[in-house]
């Protein structure tokens, strides 16, 4: 029995010195549903982070350096399968912020001949997200700050900063531009469109709209940090669709873009427990950038926090509702880990931000409506705190969380440290309170 466990293992070992194709995608490509797909290669990511040379530089210089360096690791390793693939007559688009390539093209044989190459790498399918979809809401209660920023104290904090200095980066269906709160003074001019080419930011679905306006927007109380700054790409199509390629390529624009974003705000996700977004998140975060995703619209089950939020190096963020409660939608931990999840709270229900008009608002709830807040939290921390590392960051917030009530069914999703204390599955660290992470007085 043994022996045999053995020989199995050293198969394996084998197999993985050379090319591999996945059966679903072949069955796909023989029947003619599928002609692109994604080679990967192995991580480079680990030996960006055991570059003692690279991680001992900091700000632009580190950046310029880890830039270059994901390109030379990537490029270097994809060089062979690359001109295996050309030889083909493959369309090719090589990536470095993760060591994939997309090839299109595809027909049984090509893929076959690629599958022969002798390299270590896997030919699969593209991952794909979705946005977290906001639902449009009937509450039509409108105040100025709206109910959102006066629960997380904002206004106490515009007495110091209103997030002068911050930049924020928008992964969504884009974002418009020619919408008053949102234009062109706190437009900071970096836009990328990998599905239609638009020269300028546009957005149809409205999706990224509602979200920049929760950020930033800079009319009726709806942003929150109201001075900061929003570059973007569209890493989902009109219909709130992305794929593995298309945030592969935002992800790379956010580590290139000028100016670079200090937080990243990311309201889509997948599946819960994938790690195919991993590498361009600790790209990310070894640029000093801080990734924010909404945790999923899931709920209220336990461990429905969807991928990437369920990621031990994002904050994750959950919704909550006016009257302090969780939001019935929200995605609960733990994560297939057993990491609790989401990080934090925020409001998320009921939200009144930007339409797709010149100067429309409307109603919306979702975690992509409580992601929004924090990462405008952030930008008001970090243009207080200038160079505040991510743990800073982290720290600040979870050490001044509100610790609300939660039911029972989210106690049932685990207390890690026990009854009294208020880390748990539903609201994580608790709802963020902006005045005290800024060391305000408390409330
Ligand atoms: C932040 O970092 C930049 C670039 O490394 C540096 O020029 C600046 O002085 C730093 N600011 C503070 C307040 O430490
Ligand atoms: C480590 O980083 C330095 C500075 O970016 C770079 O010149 C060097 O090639 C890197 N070494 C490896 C093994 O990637
Ligand atoms: C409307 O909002 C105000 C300010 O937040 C609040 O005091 C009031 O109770 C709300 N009214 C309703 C009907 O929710
Ligand atoms: C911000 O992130 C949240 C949560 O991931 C998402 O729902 C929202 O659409 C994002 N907003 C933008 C403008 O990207
Ligand atoms: C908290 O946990 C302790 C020890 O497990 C238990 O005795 C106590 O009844 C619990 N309290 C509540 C309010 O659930």
């Amino acid at each position: 029995m043994e022996l045999k466990i053995f020989s199995i293992l050293a198969l394996g070992v084998a197999l993985s010195s050379a090319g591999r194709i996945d059966l679903g995608l072949k069955r796909k490509v023989d029947m003619g549903l599928v002609a692109e797909a994604i080679i990967e290669l192995p991580q480079i990511i680990g030996q960006i982070q055991s570059n003692k040379t690279l991680q001992a530089l900091s700000g632009e210089a580190k950046v310029s350096a880890l830039v270059i360096t994901l390109k030379d690791l990537a490029f270097t390793t994809q060089s062979s399968i690359v001109a295996q693939a050309v030889a083909q007559d493959l369309e090719v688009k090589q990536f470095r912020a993760a060591n994939i390539i997309l090839v299109k093209g595809l027909t049984t044989s090509k893929l076959a001949a690629l599958g022969k190459s002798e390299h270590d790498f896997i030919i699969r399918e593209q991952h794909v997200a979705s946005v977290d979809g906001g639902m449009a809401t009937s509450y039509q209660n409108i105040s100025t700050p709206q109910w959102g920023l006066a629960k997380m104290r904002v206004p106490e904090a515009w007495e110091i900063t209103r997030g002068e200095g911050s930049v924020i980066g928008v992964i969504d269906t884009g974002v418009n531009l020619d919408h008053v709160a949102l234009g062109v003074n706190s437009f900071a001019g970096a836009w990328l469109d990998p599905f239609y080419q638009t020269e300028k930011p546009t957005d149809k679905d409205g999706h990224g709209s509602h979200v920049t306006g929760t950020i930033l927007g800079r009319e009726n109380g709806i942003g929150v940090p109201p001075a900061a700054k929003w570059i973007a790409c569209r890493g989902l199509d009109h219909h709130g669709i992305g794929s593995e390629a298309s945030l592969t390529e935002c992800a790379e624009f956010m580590l290139t873009a000028k100016p670079r974003p200090h937080i990243i705000n990311n309201s889509w996700g997948g599946r819960s427990n994938s790690d195919w977004y991993q590498q361009q998140i600790s790209a990310w975060r070894d640029a000093g950038m801080v990734p924010v995703f909404s945790i999923g619209n899931s709920g209220p089950g336990c461990e429905s926090a969807k991928s990437p939020g369920d990621n031990f190096n994002v904050i994750a963020v959950g919704s909550t509702k006016e009257d302090d409660t969780v939001s019935h939608f929200s995605s609960r931990g733990p994560t297939a880990n057993g990491l609790v999840k989401p990080d934090f709270a925020a409001p998320g229900s009921d939200i009144y931000s930007c339409g797709t008009g010149s100067d429309d608002y409307l109603f919306e709830s979702g975690t992509s409506m409580a992601a929004p807040h924090m990462s405008g939290a952030i930008a008001l921390y970090l243009s207080h705190n200038k160079n505040a590392t991510f743990n800073m960051v982290y720290n600040a917030f979870a050490d001044t969380a509100v610790c609300l009530p939660i039911g029972e069914e989210d106690e049932s999703c685990g207390l890690p440290g026990g009854n009294t204390s208020c880390h748990n599955n539903a609201i994580g660290w608790g709802l963020i309170d902006v005045a005290a992470a800024l060391k305000l007085r408390s409330g």
